[in-house]
């Protein structure tokens, strides 16, 4: 299930996690991405123009793989799939949000971080999911001693991650990508001048194709 989202996810390296507030930074923050060469976003449903921001980023961006993260309720996740977005990505583990998703064939990546939720995720099917918060977690060390009994699942951590960590996480088999806010941190881009992100992001991506 999910064969060819998990290939481009693999491909993507890292999914900037965006949090907006403005709508209208939404496509001028596509472009920077895109010029780096990253080409997805994880928008989260913690601001209310969560929705919306998918919609400008994927109107700016054709060709970005725009999807929805921080989908905690079915309600965010109808007006995310309605959005357009192309995967789900949630803080936790919730069946009614997996199942849905599952139903309607849009790729989700709940976040399990115990071998109980792991398994919980093999129910579905799923043998792609988040890891978060990554770094309280115990990052790269629990991730490979999850990947021991579970053989094959992997992972896309988040929380935590930056330039200093992103080439060892992603060093591990079990690790599928990266998730991150840091090349997409709102001071960045304050003054309206987004290069600041388009020079981070792109020096995240020369360690991913190095
Ligand atoms: C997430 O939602 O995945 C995290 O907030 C990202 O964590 P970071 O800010 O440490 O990258």
């Amino acid at each position: 299930m999910f064969e060819s989202f998990y290939e481009k996810l693999e491909q993507l390296g890292i999914v900037p996690v965006v949090v907006l507030d403005k709508v209208e930074d939404a496509a001028p923050l596509a472009h920077a991405l895109m010029s780096a060469g990253m080409e997805s976003a994880e928008v989260t449903f913690r601001t209310a123009c969560a929705a919306d921001v998918i919609r400008a980023m994927k109107a700016a961006e054709p060709k970005m793989c725009v999807g929805a993260g921080t989908v905690l309720t079915m309600e965010q996740l109808a007006e995310a799939i309605d959005a357009g977005a192309e995967f789900i990505v949630s803080p936790g583990f919730d069946e009614e949000i997996v199942a849905e998703c599952i139903d309607k064939d849009v790729p989700v990546l709940p976040a399990c971080v115990t071998p109980s939720e792991i398994i919980r995720a093999l129910k579905f099917d799923l043998h792609v999911t988040k890891f978060f918060p990554a770094a309280q977690y115990g990052g790269l060390d629990t991730i490979k001693a999850l990947a021991a009994p579970f053989v094959g699942h992997r992972f896309m951590p988040t929380g935590g991650v930056s330039t200093k960590n992103v080439e060892e996480y992603l060093s591990c088999p079990s690790v599928i990508a990266c998730g991150g806010t840091w090349m997409v941190k709102p001071a960045l881009f304050a003054d309206g001048d987004f290069s600041e992100v388009t020079n981070e992001a792109a020096a995240a991506m020369a360690i991913v194709r190095h």
